[in-house]
């Protein structure tokens, strides 16, 4: 079995890593590329009582084992009115070191890109909550200058359009995608990977798969339905049809400036953050 972008799942239960990894083996693939995770979807498995972050990460750690290949995305977490870039920093360099296989989550603001700035030369990032095409933009730039190859390696940097939280506004959120490939492939440098995020049907996953997003992290309901379907692949003529959903048109932006000077604010973005902390406090409390 072949597809034309990585596999994760998206989710907080290492018993989903491991079936999904199952299922797929089953159907003749290599097995799971990779899992992301973040505070909300912890937060929902994490007993009472229990110290979160030491949850988090004996969480990341089972998952480590499951799947010593793929890459394991863990996020940096704070109070969005007083998390700074140096805080987020510090949170990256601590939390890389929980498993060999981990990618660093910073999200997609000024101050998290004042991180990953920094940290892409230490470590892989996946930079989150990314709703638009000028996002993308900054992110590029931002993390443009990685450390030199290391053993023939670079640290990967991923960008998560959450695509969909803009369906959820009727906005077309896979545009998202399809308009962020378009202008990397357009500037010829793959260094940033495109994670299709925030999946929540086939649909989602064939037109990701048409679009050869690099990546398609899927949480593990739409995955199983996908699964029972016997991995439905896009025929070459593919029409992904969602009336009701505006489109979001591609617009021509030069990767060439400065990244600060590009827009980076987008509402969806600041009120994933402030969602992800109001989860995480939940069990912190
Ligand atoms: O991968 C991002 C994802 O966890 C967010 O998904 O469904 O909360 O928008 P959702």
């Amino acid at each position: 079995m072949y597809f034309p972008s990585r596999i994760f799942i998206d989710g907080g239960d290492p018993a989903e890593t491991k079936e999904a990894d199952t299922i797929l083996k089953k159907g003749g693939y290599h097995g799971l590329d990779g899992q992301t995770t973040n505070p909300t979807l912890i937060a929902k498995r994490a007993p009472s009582g229990v110290k979160a972050l030491d949850f988090y990460k004996d969480t990341v750690r089972e998952m480590s084992k499951i799947i010593p290949n793929g890459t394991i995305s863990i996020q940096v977490i704070g109070d969005p009115s007083t998390l700074t870039s140096e805080e987020m920093v510090s949170q990256a360099r601590d939390r890389i070191t929980w498993i060999p296989n981990g990618i660093i989550k910073l999200p997609c603001t000024q101050k998290g890109l004042d991180a990953a700035e920094i940290f892409c030369k230490e470590g892989p990032i996946n930079i989150t909550l990314n709703f638009s095409q000028e996002q993308a933009a900054a992110v590029y730039v931002a993390t443009l200058r990685l450390a030199p190859l290391a053993q023939g390696k670079r640290n990967e940097v991923y960008i998560s359009p959450f695509v969909g939280r803009l369906d959820d506004k009727g906005e077309k959120g896979m545009d998202v995608v399809a308009n962020i490939l378009e202008m990397y492939r357009a500037f010829g440098d793959s260094h940033v990977k495109v994670l299709t995020a925030s999946v929540r049907n086939v649909p989602h996953i064939l037109y990701a798969l048409w679009l050869k997003s690099d990546i398609i992290t899927i949480p593990f309901k739409v995955f199983k339905e996908w699964a029972d379907g016997g991995f439905l692949q896009p025929p070459k003529d593919y029409l992904y049809d969602t009336p009701g959903l505006t489109e979001i048109p591609y617009r021509e932006i030069n990767l060439d400036q400065d990244w600060k000077s590009y827009d980076l604010h987008h509402d969806l973005t600041d009120v994933g953050i402030q969602r992800f902390w109001d989860d995480w406090n939940a069990i912190v409390k």
